[in-house]
């Protein structure tokens, strides 16, 4: 499973992308609007940065505007992918966008029916948000095993992307799961690497090493 970072931060982006294990970055309008800059220079300050898959999310509603906007993000960077809404307007969107060979990302999935119809307008990537079905009390990896068994039933190759990640948990199990890629907050991805036992274990080494050696 790829993992993606989920931020418009720049600081966070260049932090993670260090460490060597982010595959591409997703944001969104709430992501990019915290960051109270210019939309375009901060996704061209991310293309710098990351080699790999970067959503770029439309803000219209109606088809002609959501297109218009995907053609402009498109030229953005070769690493655009447009970011839709789970909507009728949404897939029209796709099924164009496929045709012409761009990529996207159908965000704001939340049932196993939105994710059939996104696999069969062509969409490269789903966005199943798993925190916000738990925030409701729904079963967001429930949803995630659910498109799993149907996109493998019929060979769709459209990507999960699980997103609304809350915690270290969600990534274990989406990556159980088979999720093809999960989206990242910077927190959790710095929860993924602690361990008291890993602390304690590098105290305790540090600790004999001064001991028998430069006592
Ligand atoms: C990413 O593609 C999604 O927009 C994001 O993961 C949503 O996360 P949230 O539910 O924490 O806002």
């Amino acid at each position: 499973m790829d993992l993606f970072i989920d931020t418009a931060n720049i600081d966070e982006i260049r932090e993670a992308a260090q460490w060597g294990v982010i595959a591409g970055v997703t944001t969104n309008p709430s992501l990019i609007a915290k960051e109270g800059r210019d939309h375009k220079a901060v996704i061209l300050e991310i293309a710098e940065i990351v080699d790999g898959p970067i959503s770029i999310e439309t803000i219209s509603l109606d088809a002609e505007g959501m297109l218009k906007e995907a053609h402009e993000f498109a030229q953005w960077t070769p690493n655009a992918v447009i970011k839709v809404p789970m909507t009728e307007a949404g897939m029209q969107v796709v099924s164009k966008l496929s045709a012409e060979g761009i990529k996207t990302n159908v965000t704001l999935v939340f049932s196993a029916n939105q994710a059939l119809l996104a696999a069969l307008a062509g969409a490269t990537y789903i966005s199943p948000f798993v925190g916000r079905l738990d925030d409701i009390g729904e079963s967001g990896m429930g949803l995630i095993a659910e498109i799993r068994e149907i996109y493998d039933q019929y060979f769709f190759d459209t990507h999960i992307l699980t997103a609304s990640v809350r915690h270290p948990r969600h990534v274990t199990e989406a990556a159980k799961l088979g999720s093809d890629v999960a989206t990242i907050p910077y927190k959790v991805l710095k929860q993924m690497f602690q361990h008291p036992l890993t602390e304690s274990g590098i105290e305790k080494f540090l600790a004999d090493w001064k001991k028998y050696t430069h006592a």
